[in-house]
């Protein structure tokens, strides 16, 4: 059964300090992957926690499916949520093979229990390690323990918090994608805490933003990339160039010339570029600059350069042209270029 998950206007402060989630309004569809992402200390654990109830918020309401599980009035405790939650740490019960591991949460006769088990051992891909202990397994096999540990007891709804943050990089491209494919096939709707934005960008249905426990941005990582509603979410999300210029409707005076908008602006405002959308030349007509360094990425390049006034870009481009440092080239807009009003919040819309 798919659950949606709805938090209203959710809040909680601990005692005298800032609020660690400020007024968060968050809708999770059934059967949705929804990332929460945000720098150290913006809220993310703090959210989960009172999603599965081992918080009690200040104020607001949250609802799993068609049940209130937190509000003014009311609290499920955790144990009544339907909520698994998969930990950075994987907090793994050190002294319990990986069979019993999962079976904790189980109720029900041990036939059955024995069932649900197998079943999960061979969904995590690990049917040889039911009798290890935990210390007997690599890392990722921890993981994909606690994820069936979580998983069990078939929750309405998974949080999983950096769960892959102990792995390496080529490891945890595997369990993360492994871990996708779960959630897919056993439809489950899932909320994933993470600082690492390709991370989010490649796994996510939806990415939160947030910072400072206020939510910024929730949208699918497509509009979070291309339309980040303010410098903020631009400088969060992927690599970004700002340049002030002078919008007048769709296009924009700066540094680069007379460069198409997205959406159109008058007066004062930032541009946001990514470095995709600089296209560099050899020959070309264009803004000249000046290679400051190339990065060669196989598929890709990626270009530090320096305009006349000394101003830095950063560009990514195909391999050709072949460009080395100390090369003059031109710079010319290969897409249009997003604006924000800097005197409006820097908001988009
Ligand atoms: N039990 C607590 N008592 C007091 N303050 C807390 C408590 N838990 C979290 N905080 C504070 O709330 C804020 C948000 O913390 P939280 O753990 O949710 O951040 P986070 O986004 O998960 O950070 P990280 O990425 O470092 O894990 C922080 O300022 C933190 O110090
Ligand atoms: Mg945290």
């Amino acid at each position: 059964m798919e659950y949606s998950l709805q938090a209203d206007h959710l809040t909680k402060l601990f005692d005298g300090q800032l609020p660690a989630v400020n007024d968060i309004t968050l809708t999770v569809k059934p059967g949705e992957f929804l990332t929460l992402l945000g720098p150290s200390g913006s809220g993310k654990t703090t959210m989960l926690r009172l999603l599965a109830g081992f918080e009690r918020p200040t104020s607001g309401r949250i609802q799993i499916g068609p049940r209130i599980v937190a509000d003014d009035s009311r609290f499920v405790p955790p144990e009544r949520r339907k909520v698994g939650m998969v930990f950075q740490d994987y907090a793994l019960f050190p002294h319990v093979d990986v069979a019993g591991n999962i079976a904790f949460g189980l109720r029900g006769s041990r036939a059955e229990s024995e069932r649900r088990v197998k079943q999960l051992l061979s969904l995590v891909g690990l049917s040889q390690f039911a009798g290890r202990m935990p210390h007997e397994l690599s890392g990722g096999q921890q993981q994909r323990v606690a994820l069936a540990r979580a998983l069990a007891p078939e929750p309405d709804i998974l949080l999983l918090d950096e769960p892959f943050s102990n792995l390496d990089t080529g490891l945890r491209a595997q369990v993360r994608t492994h871990v996708r494919d779960i959630l897919h096939e056993t439809e489950t709707t899932a909320i994933f805490v993470t600082h690492d934005q390709e991370e989010a960008l490649s796994l996510s249905d939806e990415i939160a933003v947030i910072h400072d426990g206020r939510l910024l941005q929730v949208a699918t990582p497509h509009v979070i990339y291309n339309r980040p509603i303010n410098s903020q979410v631009a400088h969060f999300i992927g690599e970004a160039n700002f340049l002030p210029g002078i919008a007048n409707g769709y296009t924009a005076d700066c540094l680069l010339g007379e460069v198409k908008l997205y959406l159109p602006r008058t007066g004062d405002v930032e541009l946001m570029i990514r470095p995709e959308a600089l296209a560099v030349n050899v020959d070309d007509g264009g803004t000249s600059a000046t290679v400051r360094w190339r990065e060669f990425h196989g598929h890709f390049q990626r270009l530090g350069l320096a305009l006349a006034n000394g101003t830095g870009l950063i560009a990514r481009t195909g391999v050709a042209p072949y460009i080395r440092r100390g090369d003059q080239v031109t710079v010319t807009m290969a897409l249009p270029a997003l604006a924000y009003d800097p005197a409006n919040d820097d908001t988009l819309s």
